[in-house]
């Protein structure tokens, strides 16, 4: 494992340019009182607590935190219900006729729920999940569009006491059944398809060659997303339509009173191991970090119109489309398609529509606008925003600067938020009304939470420094094990550094002591801001008949950040072709879903080792990067890198 060291930092990071909040945006801050950060750190547990009270308990905790390292219970004692926190407390609060989700499908049609329809939505969902024998603690699988049934599908879920596994929508039949295998879940909801730059994503045909080899799934429910089009079989006994499910059940249903350990959800994201881990979050802890980071990161204000861009497959929508925002009572917007239809105007007019004041959004997507041109956002109106965001990946300072110019208007703070599924919530960014921000730095972590930079004793580097981002204490959100294999848990996360959580990314911390991430310094790649593992492109790659050995790096890409190549050997007398390389592109995309095809494949009748035959992708990344390589001296053969390097200029 080593740090990047490509990037010329002094050249890449200006750590002098700093945009102060404006005296206007400070008056009006939910936080604007620096000291909120002292006082945090001189009391984490009594700062966390004093935002518990913002969350409805049906009985109150009787102790803060029980740190048993790396073992964290939060709010011990505590019982609450998510959904009534995030849905039936506001119809008891006045929000009844509020918006709570405004849905816009590709196509252009619409839908508004109030929280008071929601509440009812919800409802009968849960009825009828209980009616398919769910249970408090079974788990339920969920594979779906962006449609407003999969919110309510993971509330009814969290109504009942029923943990999720939302698996994203791109991703493979089989990628989908090794996540409800490990999961062992009971039920899995899906849709007939959903809409994607004009064409059908055909879910449920992936959902039945998945479930060929499911034992636990005994029934799904299929949301009618596309009607005829769709072209689905349902399965007799097994798949119930949605509408049909919901039609007989009763919209009212009494909140299941949960632990606040209780788990609420599984969510599966890559490791440095083939196979993903499931990080679970808990009741509580997870909804204090989501609603609290959400409150005080973009700064909500009552009559908000908020809009974060992600997929609800990954952490991102969990926490800032359905849990954070909801939770907070603020209305979120939720969108079915991509940016670029019918047009490449497409984001502006939704935020010009609906007169969105906090959008937030990934540096890829950000570098895409970049090169559509200023013209897309110049024909619309996006004076209605007030705050714009980032996420899932460290963003050049070019894009945070087209950003700051062309969509925020040189007026509207960015936040540029560093976290991870496992954190559950934002930990490093920027606070709106207090902090300056510097183009390319997530700034420095939100109070209450510890953060780092050490190096490989894991000694503090101090300002100037570079070296690994740690977590030097418990957080209310933490992931609390990985589903089914605690040791991966201790051995992934906090064993470097015992009683220290490890995030897996290098960090450079500046004079100021603000933050730059650098990237992860593992094998995890992080394409257009998503994480995938080399070892599960390279398993992927292995199991096809014509290759005998893969290795897979991440190298720079202009927009999605990183780009794979894979380094493949193929098998005695098999034809290296053009042909080849996408049939083993496609194999990658039906192994685990298309975000995973490897840009490049590069094919090499042997790969750099060391003596005891491990790979050495770091030699293949300075290949695919054109550098100066890197020690050669543990090769068992240095003459391979040469003659690799030579064939790569030649053909790459
Ligand atoms: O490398 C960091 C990068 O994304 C990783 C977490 O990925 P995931 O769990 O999929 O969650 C993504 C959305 C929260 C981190 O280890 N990352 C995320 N946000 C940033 C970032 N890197 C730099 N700056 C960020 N703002």
């Amino acid at each position: 494992m080593s740090l990047p060291t490509d990037k010329n930092l002094s050249a890449l990071l200006d750590e002098r340019r700093t945009f102060p909040p404006s005296e206007e945006f400070k008056k009006q801050a939910n936080w604007n009182d620096p000291a909120i950060y002292e006082r945090a750190a001189k009391d984490p547990e009594g700062f966390w607590a004093a935002q518990a009270k913002s969350l409805d308990w049906f009985t109150p905790w009787e102790r803060v935190l029980e740190w048993n390292a790396p073992w964290a219970k939060w709010f011990v004692g505590g019982k609450l219900n998510v959904t009534d926190n995030c849905v039936d407390r506001h119809v008891r609060n006045g929000r009844r006729n509020k918006a709570a989700i405004i849905w816009e499908g590709e196509p252009g049609d619409t839908r508004v729920l109030t929280f008071g329809m929601l509440e009812r939505e919800v409802n009968r969902f849960a009825n009828a999940l209980k009616g398919l024998g769910v249970v408090k603690g079974d788990r339920v699988a969920i594979y779906m569009g962006m449609v407003p049934e999969l919110a309510i599908a993971m509330l009814a879920c969290a109504k009942i006491g029923a943990a999720h596994s939302v698996v994203f929508g791109g991703f493979s039949a089989e990628a989908l059944r090794e996540r409800i295998n490990d999961a062992k879940a009971k039920v899995l909801i899906t849709c007939d398809g959903a809409w994607r730059r004009g064409t059908v994503v055909a879910l449920k045909s992936a959902v039945d060659e998945a479930l060929k080899g499911t034992p636990t799934i005994e029934n799904v429910v299929v949301v009618q997303r596309i009607g005829k089009a769709a072209q689905i079989s349902m399965e007799p006994l097994r798949d119930h339509w949605w509408h049909e499910l919901v039609a007989g059940a009763s919209a009212e249903c009494a909140p299941e009173h949960m632990d606040a350990e209780d788990m609420l959800f599984i969510l599966y994201t890559s490791g440095t191991t083939g196979k993903p881990k499931g990080v679970v979050h808990t009741t509580a802890g997870y909804l204090l970090g989501a609603s609290t980071t959400h409150r005080y990161v973009f700064d909500i204000k009552e009559d908000d119109v908020y809009w974060c861009t992600a997929d609800i497959g990954w952490v991102t929508g969990h926490s800032y489309i359905v849990y954070g925002p909801l939770a907070n009572g603020t209305t979120t917007v939720m969108y079915e398609g991509t940016p670029d239809f019918p047009d490449r105007g497409r984001f502006w007019e939704i935020i010009d529509k609906y007169g969105v004041n906090i959008f937030y959004t990934a540096p890829t997507a950000i570098r895409t606008f970049m090169r559509w041109g200023e013209d897309w956002p110049a024909k619309y109106k996006l004076s209605s925003l007030r705050l714009i965001g980032t996420v899932g990946e460290p963003i050049n300072p070019e894009a945070w600067m087209w950003y700051h110019e062309n969509i925020g208007h040189k007026r509207c703070p960015i936040v540029d938020t560093w976290w991870q599924t496992e954190t559950g919530g934002i930990m490093i960014s920027p606070l709106p009304g207090i902090t300056a921000t510097k183009p390319g730095s997530a700034t420095r972590p939100l109070p209450g939470i510890a953060a780092e930079v050490v190096d490989l004793e894991g000694k503090p580097v101090g300002p100037g420094g570079g070296g690994y981002l740690v977590l030097t204490k418990p957080w209310p959100s933490m992931l609390r094990t990985v589903y089914g294999d605690p040791e991966r848990y201790v051995q992934n996360y906090w064993s470097r550094y015992p009683g220290i959580y490890f995030t897996g990314d290098g960090c450079k911390m500046d004079e100021d002591g603000y933050l730059w991430l650098l990237g992860r310094v593992d094998d995890v790649m992080n394409v257009s801001g998503h994480r995938i593992s080399t070892y599960e492109v390279e398993s992927a790659l292995v199991d096809h008949v014509s290759v005998a050995e893969a290795a897979v790096i991440g190298k720079t890409h202009e927009i999605k950040g990183q780009g794979i190549s894979a380094f493949v050997t193929l098998k005695e007398g098999i034809a290296a072709t053009d042909a080849l390389k996408d049939e083993l592109k496609n194999h990658v995309a039906m192994k685990i879903g298309s975000i995973a095809k490897p840009d490049d494949i590069f094919f090499s009748a042997e790969l750099p080792k060391t003596r005891s035959a491990k790979i050495m992708r770091r030699l293949l990344r300075d290949i695919a990067e054109g550098r100066v390589l890197g020690d050669t001296t543990t090769l068992a053969d240095p003459t391979v890198v040469a003659k690799l390097k030579d064939q790569y200029k030649d053909e790459g």
